[in-house]
């Protein structure tokens, strides 16, 4: 019995999205004869029932292509705005999925996309998930595509941001995306020389920071580049964070709809007086150092343009491994990196946890070794 095969890519995009879908779709169809289809812009798609054929001549030619040909977005199947209105899509996207007569559904996404592919597979469909993000976060797996492009454009501002720092005798603070893990700040600091790197898995105290800085000048060094994760937290804010997040927590677990909602606003509070914490943090060490300080934020053009090498070879990888999977008839689970190989784990085993950066991991010890300060 021939296959079918429908592919989506949800969450933020990421380099690579196009060669994963390039790997699994031309492996169905070259391998096993499978009938593949794309959706479109994520699970919104499916619940809109948007399908392209990614047969024919489609897939070639977009290897080295950033972002996704499919679209993307952050849709969630249980919560989806239709007509102003949040609605349970569920029923709607099963229906689907039997309408275009689909064996397997191929999510690339990250962890949100993750806990939306388990809800799925809950309903019953036969869901295969693939880790795909810049922020290398994705709990079960060794790495996921998209993380080493944006290592490379982060390490790159960074060298370039050394030599206008430097002829000015600036603080330059560099801001780099990671959501609440701080991989691609730690990666891109230290393959980039930072002087002080800031993570969320770290709470940094102020004055520590600006001590270190005022050191380098005390050695004839009067610039500092400071990496700083969008993610990062003060010690001070850390306790206020955690103490929202318990009540979020607390909230959920009795049921107290009431609390839940005031804790969850608290939250979005904190986040939005957060968005300017790089700006805030540059004002404050030029105040504290008597350097003039530079905020740079590096945004969304971490996440755009060609995948790397080691990128499209990985997602090459997983995106074949997935095609050899469904035709053996796993599904239900995520192919994760697993050495030079992919491996199969369960969808539970993933939805919900994050990886963050373990604080004892050989790359914060090495970059405490070279003296980098991380704010500690
Ligand atoms: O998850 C990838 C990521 O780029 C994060 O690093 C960042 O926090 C977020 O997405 C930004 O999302 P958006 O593209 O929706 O602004």
């Amino acid at each position: 019995m021939t296959k079918h095969i429908g592919i989506l890519t949800a969450g933020g995009d990421s380099p690579g999205l196009n060669a994963a879908i390039r790997g699994v779709g031309k492996a169905a169809q070259n391998n096993y004869d499978m009938r593949v289809i794309g959706i479109r812009d994520g699970f919104r798609g499916l619940a809109e029932n948007r399908t392209v054929s990614l047969e024919g001549g489609v897939l070639s030619g977009i290897l080295t292509i950033g972002g996704t040909i499919l679209g993307t977005s952050r849709d969630k199947p249980h919560k989806m705005k239709i007509a102003g209105k949040n609605q349970d899509m569920t029923d709607v996207i099963v229906e689907n999925y039997q309408a275009n007569h689909l064996d397997a559904l191929v999510c690339l996404g990250g962890g949100g996309t993750q806990k939306n592919a388990l809800q799925l597979k809950q309903k019953g469909l036969n869901v295969i998930t693939m880790p795909k993000t810049i922020d290398n976060d994705v709990a079960m797996t060794d790495v996921t595509f998209g993380f080493d492009t944006a290592l490379g454009i982060a390490t790159d501002a960074i060298d370039r941001l050394h030599s206008t720092a430097h002829s000015h005798h600036r603080i330059i603070v560099v801001e780099i995306m990671g959501h609440r893990a701080g991989w691609l700040t730690l990666g891109a600091g230290l393959a980039g020389g930072a002087d002080v790197i800031l993570l969320p898995e770290i709470p940094y105290q102020l004055d520590k920071v600006a001590e270190s800085i005022t050191q380098r000048v005390k050695h004839g060094k009067n610039f500092s580049i400071v990496a700083v994760a969008e993610g990062a937290l003060s010690v001070e804010e850390s306790v206020v964070l955690h103490s929202i997040q318990q009540r979020v927590a607390e909230a959920e677990s009795n049921n107290d709809r009431k609390a839940r909602k005031q804790a969850r606003a608290e939250l979005k509070q904190f986040e939005a007086r957060h968005a300017d914490h790089t700006l805030l943090l540059a004002h404050q060490l030029e105040e504290m150092t008597g350097l003039e300080s530079r905020p740079t934020i590096l945004g969304h053009l971490q996440r755009g343009g060609t995948p790397s090498a080691a990128d499209r070879l990985l997602a090459t990888r997983l995106g074949t491994a997935c095609a050899d999977m469904i035709n053996e008839g796993i599904g239900g689970v995520m192919v994760a990196a697993r050495g030079e190989g992919a491996e199969a784990v369960a969808l539970e085993e993933v939805a919900g946890n994050k990886k963050l950066v373990p604080v004892d991991h050989p790359w914060i010890d090495s970059a405490r070794r070279v003296g980098v300060s991380l704010g500690d």
